[in-house]
């Protein structure tokens, strides 16, 4: 791949998806791009420019994103953030939920599933009548490939490593997976999850507020521009009193003009108001 191929595509992935690929990435983007040659028959990275920025080229611009997107996610990831949702988050939302309150989270670039459906089990094991309580989880992704993977909800026994045994007991089922067993959350977990393809960059197409906001190890992978674009929109979708959690990395600038305030570590915080929640479409 020629620096101008790769200043191209790099071009290409920060416009659609705010991914930023400096120099030092372009044997890890050649070699993904290749991948998507070889599986196409295109002989040259010039001619796949050529596709992915016409028309036709739409479907493959799509999966091109996809694969330049880095998908490592782990169950209760960054575990203090589902501490402080169990202790300090749920109970006042699980008070209004039983008043007849409406509760909405939001899993922004939620990968493979395993943050959303570790939020999921939190809520579980602290309101056995989650059922009954009009409560949802959104989980976005730009990447399809990943949405897919995290609708089943199956997972290797490796994965299960950091899942307390009671969670794994109460909430996986073993199935069978030729040379072993997997584990697939259950209905359960998996009725609390909405899962849809958003691109952050883009429109949000959700009406109302969310309660919590999960946005870890997303923005990182972004410029400084576009990271400072939506800490405000974030700050527009969440709730009065709302919650927004980073990854360990990823930090809210002082400066910046929200009113989240740092409640803890990436853990952020909207003062309090009257209390509203999101509508899922
Ligand atoms: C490293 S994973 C983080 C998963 C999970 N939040 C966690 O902390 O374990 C980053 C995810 O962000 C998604 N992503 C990257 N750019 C995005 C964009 N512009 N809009 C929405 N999701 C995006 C990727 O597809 C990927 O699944």
């Amino acid at each position: 791949m020629s620096d101008t191929e790769f200043s191209a595509i790099a071009e290409i992935a920060h416009r659609e998806a705010g991914l930023v690929f400096t120099q030092g990435k372009a044997s890890l983007v050649q070699s993904r791009i290749n991948r998507r040659l070889r599986k196409l028959g295109i002989s040259s990275f010039s001619k796949y420019i050529s596709l992915i920025s016409s028309q036709q080229g739409e479907n493959e611009l799509k999966l091109m994103i996809s694969s330049l997107t880095t998908n490592i996610s782990s169950f209760f990831r960054e575990s203090h953030h589902f501490e402080i949702l169990a202790d300090k988050v749920l109970p006042k939302l699980l008070s209004y939920a039983r008043a007849g309150g409406r509760v909405r989270i939001w899993s922004a670039g939620c990968s493979t599933g395993q943050e959303p459906y570790s939020i999921a089990m939190t809520i579980c094991s602290v309101a056995p009548d989650v059922e009954a309580l009009d409560i949802k989880i959104l989980a976005t992704d730009i990447d399809e490939n990943v949405l897919n993977t995290a609708r089943v909800g199956t997972y290797s026994e490796k994965e299960l490593a950091n899942i307390d045994s009671n969670y794994r007991n109460n909430f996986f089922s073993k199935t069978q997976n030729g040379s072993g067993t997997d584990f697939q959350v259950t209905n359960q977990i998996r009725n609390l999850v909405f899962f849809r393809e958003l691109n952050l960059l883009r429109n949000w197409p959700m009406k109302g507020f969310f309660d919590v906001i999960f946005c870890r190890n997303v923005v990182i992978y972004f410029d400084e521009g576009t990271q400072l674009s939506l800490w405000p929109r974030f700050e527009s979708v969440t709730a009065p009193g709302g919650w927004l959690f980073v990854g360990h990395s990823e930090r809210l600038p002082e400066k910046l003009d929200t009113h989240f305030q740092n409640v803890g570590p990436t853990t952020y915080r909207l003062p309090n108001k009257s209390n509203t929640s999101a509508e899922l479409e």
